[in-house]
């Protein structure tokens, strides 16, 4: 029943906001060549995500006379606003030659470089726009993506998508959930406001991209029955975390710090090539980022096993910090036994606009 503000804030909604159960994520390819396109779809798509996040239909459901194609598609029709958020990222090809945009260009927008252990696949990777709807209710987020992809018609085609069924990292005050794997998910992740500041929100850039950020998405696929047959103390190692508490392999309690330095023998505790070893800002220069994924089922893949895994998503107001962290796991992480990072995109998500604006309108003026 929760309702989030789109108008007026300093931030765009869905990235600090406190995460919701599910989320349905989807990217598109302009295939409009004109600026004026664009502008008027981000418009379009302004007014109805602040319409949507009240739990208000986008228009008529019912229109006079039979006639008439309806304006809103009717499934998410007195719902709740299920604390439905819509978040808009504007991807590299808005700031390449085809608009005009390029002066306008967030300075750290650009592709992801190949990056170690990549598999991506072109039919999951890249978009110039994407939405990601978060909502407590899943008919409430499809809804939210369907009746944007309609308005986007002539302008804009869908590129890719995926369905998050389960949140798969935590904000704060939110219990720490799992992902797939059955680990807790998101322990140590940004939650104080002064590292938002300092790692999520974009300050020193041109002034229409302030309180923005960056948004990574990559589709991890994990190899469930081959982590499923893995002794859970092995488990265990591949994180630097026990499974059930979710506490470091040096404490007891979730919230204990991590000690990387403590030995037992030959070896660190934590090993050194545990996910959280060489995640943890400790080991990285200081680096840390705001995660924000979801666990996703695609079903069964074609030889029948479960086809699952880690919606990646992260904000962070410099990709090199994304680009740091993953250079270091794709490398070397245990973890990757178990996964495969199959698709990859980037956009830059701007900050909320005013009341009687939308999304991206300095780009225009
Ligand atoms: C921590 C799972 C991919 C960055 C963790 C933790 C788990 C986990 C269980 C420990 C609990 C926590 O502090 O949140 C996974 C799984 C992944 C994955 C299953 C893929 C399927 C990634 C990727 C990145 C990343 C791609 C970044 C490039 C981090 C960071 C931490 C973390 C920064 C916190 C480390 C710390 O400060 O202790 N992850 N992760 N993870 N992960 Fe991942």
């Amino acid at each position: 029943t929760r309702s989030h503000p789109f108008y007026g804030q300093a931030h765009q909604a869905g990235i600090q906001t406190e995460q919701q159960r599910y989320t349905v994520y989807m990217t598109f390819d302009l295939t409009s060549p004109l600026a004026s396109d664009l502008q008027v779809l981000l418009a379009r798509w302004s007014g109805a995500i602040a319409q949507m996040m009240q739990g208000l239909p986008i228009g008529s459901v019912e229109p006079d006379g039979s006639g008439a194609v309806a304006l809103d598609t009717g499934e998410a029709y007195e719902l709740s606003p299920a604390s439905l958020t819509v978040t808009v990222g504007l991807g590299p090809g808005v700031f390449d030659d085809r608009f005009g945009l390029a002066a306008k260009r967030p300075k750290h927008l650009a592709d992801l470089p190949d990056l170690p252990s990549d598999q991506l696949q072109d039919e999951t990777s890249g978009g110039d726009l994407s939405l990601q709807a978060c909502a407590d209710d899943p008919q409430v987020a499809y809804h939210a993506i369907r009746d944007l992809t309609r308005m986007a018609r002539g302008v804009a085609t869908t590129r890719w998508t995926v369905l998050g069924f389960g949140r798969a990292s935590a904000g704060k005050g939110q219990k720490t959930p799992r992902n797939l794997m059955g680990f807790k998910d998101g322990t140590r992740n940004i939650k104080e406001e002064s590292d938002f500041d300092r790692f999520v929100w974009v300050g020193d850039d041109q002034a229409w991209t302030r309180g923005g950020s960056y948004q990574v998405v990559r589709k991890i696929q994990m190899n469930i029955e081959t982590w499923d047959a893995d002794p859970v103390g092995d488990q265990q190692d591949v994180f630097g975390r026990t499974k059930a508490v979710g506490a470091p392999l040096t404490g007891e309690r979730e919230f204990d710090v991590p000690d990387f330095a403590k030995r037992s023998g030959d070896a660190t505790v934590i090993p050194q090539t545990s996910h959280v070893a060489l995640a943890a800002h400790e080991n990285n220069g200081g680096v840390k980022i705001l995660r924000r994924g979801y666990n996703y089922t695609d079903g069964l893949n074609r030889v029948g096993l479960l086809d699952a895994g880690l919606l990646f998503l992260s904000y962070q107001n410099d990709p090199q910090h994304f680009i740091t962290l993953q250079t270091r796991l794709g490398s070397v992480d245990r973890l990757n036994e178990y996964i495969q990072h199959i698709g990859s995109a980037i956009f830059f998500t701007p900050r909320s606009p005013k009341r009687g604006r939308y999304i991206g309108q300095e780009l225009f003026e």
